[in-house]
């Protein structure tokens, strides 16, 4: 059911920030019952794990793709180039797959809105599955441009096991489907593709959303970035990111952070998105609980991937004993086998020249020999 005009009008006033600010935000939530935050998120929020985005000037992802010879940088995630040059993606996976890369303090605040009871659901960009890792429940997730979690044919759409997969990819060589020899792609959605179907399942989220939070990402690409005005119109939204994005300046609707129409609903806080999270969560009474979160989630994935490394080494060094006996053992067998072969030579040329295989009756030969002179 619909409500009155006069219901939305006590929504939209009800709505109205005191400050553009996180602080502004953080009131807000204090004197509603906020419940159903959406956070909508991109390559900002892991570039303090090591992972490059993919637009900043110089370090961006697609300012450094010379080597891979593209005609544009884009066409590294285009879909028409992949199916004739896969190549350059490979390469570039090998680089990007989810590795020993860590979940930023950001990654654990999402998380902690969760443990807080208040995180509806988390729209990411990313394909690095570092909210998974972070512990967010995959119901809470929705990767709208895919992951690198699983993988398929492009021909007959296949599903690729992803530990061969993985192998492949790690050694810098394109996958190709068993059954139809086309090419694997990880499900990471390509410029020129659809959108997972979970994607569209999930819009009418931001109709029941009471708060939108977006942080690290550009807004550049359609249609996440225009999910931004998905929310309703008394809906509050807080951008955190170092730069403005998908204000009226940039797009035709978006953020109002200027708010020249009187909205007062749109806040900024622009700079470090970690510093960002932890400003909130110091005002929400949470900074206690985002630092322990994080220190120990932190230390429990170090441990864990300090015993891989070491399984790992140890494996290693077991292979490379395993293939020194294998050689040894091949070698000997090399040597029997020759000296089999060269005895048997020898057996040859003793019967063919008459040649005594016994020393002192060769001897007895030549002196019979020279006596009869
Ligand atoms: P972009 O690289 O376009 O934007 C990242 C944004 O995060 C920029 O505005 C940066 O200024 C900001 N940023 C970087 N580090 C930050 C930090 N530590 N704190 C705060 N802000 C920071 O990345 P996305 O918007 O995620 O598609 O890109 C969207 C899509 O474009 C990606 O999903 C990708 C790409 O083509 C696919 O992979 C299919």
């Amino acid at each position: 059911m619909p409500g009155t005009r006069s219901q939305y009008k006590a929504k939209t006033a009800a709505a109205k920030l005191d400050a553009p600010t996180i602080e502004g935000i953080v009131n807000y939530i204090k004197k509603n019952d906020v419940k159903r935050i959406i956070v909508m998120s991109g390559a900002g929020i892991s570039t303090d794990s090591g992972i490059p985005d993919f637009r900043s000037k110089g370090t961006g992802l697609y300012d450094n793709l010379q080597k891979f010879n593209l005609p544009y940088a884009e066409a590294i995630f285009d879909i028409d180039y992949f199916m004739e040059k896969p190549e350059p993606f490979y390469a570039l996976a090998k680089e990007l797959y989810p590795g020993k890369y860590y979940p930023t303090k950001t990654h654990y605040f999402i998380r902690l809105l969760h443990e807080k009871g208040m995180l509806l659901r988390n729209f990411t960009q990313n394909i690095d599955t570092l909210e998974r890792l972070a512990g967010l429940d995959e119901d809470l997730i929705v990767e709208a441009h895919g992951s690198f979690a699983t993988a398929s044919c492009v021909e007959c759409k296949n599903v690729a096991d992803p530990a061969q997969v993985k192998k492949k990819v790690l050694k810098g060589e394109v996958a190709r489907c068993s059954s139809c020899d086309g090419l694997i792609k990880p499900d990471i959605t390509f410029f020129g593709q659809n959108l997972p179907k979970r994607f569209f399942k999930r819009l009418h989220d931001f109709s029941e959303a009471d708060l939108l939070i977006v942080i690290g990402t550009s807004l550049q690409v359609q249609p996440f970035a225009s999910l931004i005005d998905d929310v309703p119109d008394y809906v509050p939204r807080l951008l955190i990111n170092k730069e403005k994005a998908g204000d009226h300046h940039t797009s035709h609707s978006g953020f109002d952070f200027k708010w020249k129409y009187g909205k007062k609903r749109d806040a900024l806080f622009l700079g470090d998105c970690n510093e960002g999270v932890q400003k909130f969560a110091e005002l929400m009474g949470w900074k206690d609980d985002l630092e322990s979160l994080y220190n120990k989630e932190h230390a429990k994935l170090k441990s864990i991937w300090e015993a891989e490394t070491l399984a790992e080494k140890v494996e290693k060094e077991h292979e490379a004993e395993e293939e020194e006996k294998q050689i040894e053992k091949e070698t000997k067998s090399e040597d029997e086998k020759q000296h089999k072969e060269i005895e048997a030579l020898a057996k040859v040329l003793e019967e063919k020249l008459h040649i005594p295989s016994d020393p002192q009756e060769s001897k007895d030969r030549s002196n019979a020999t020279s006596s009869s002179k």
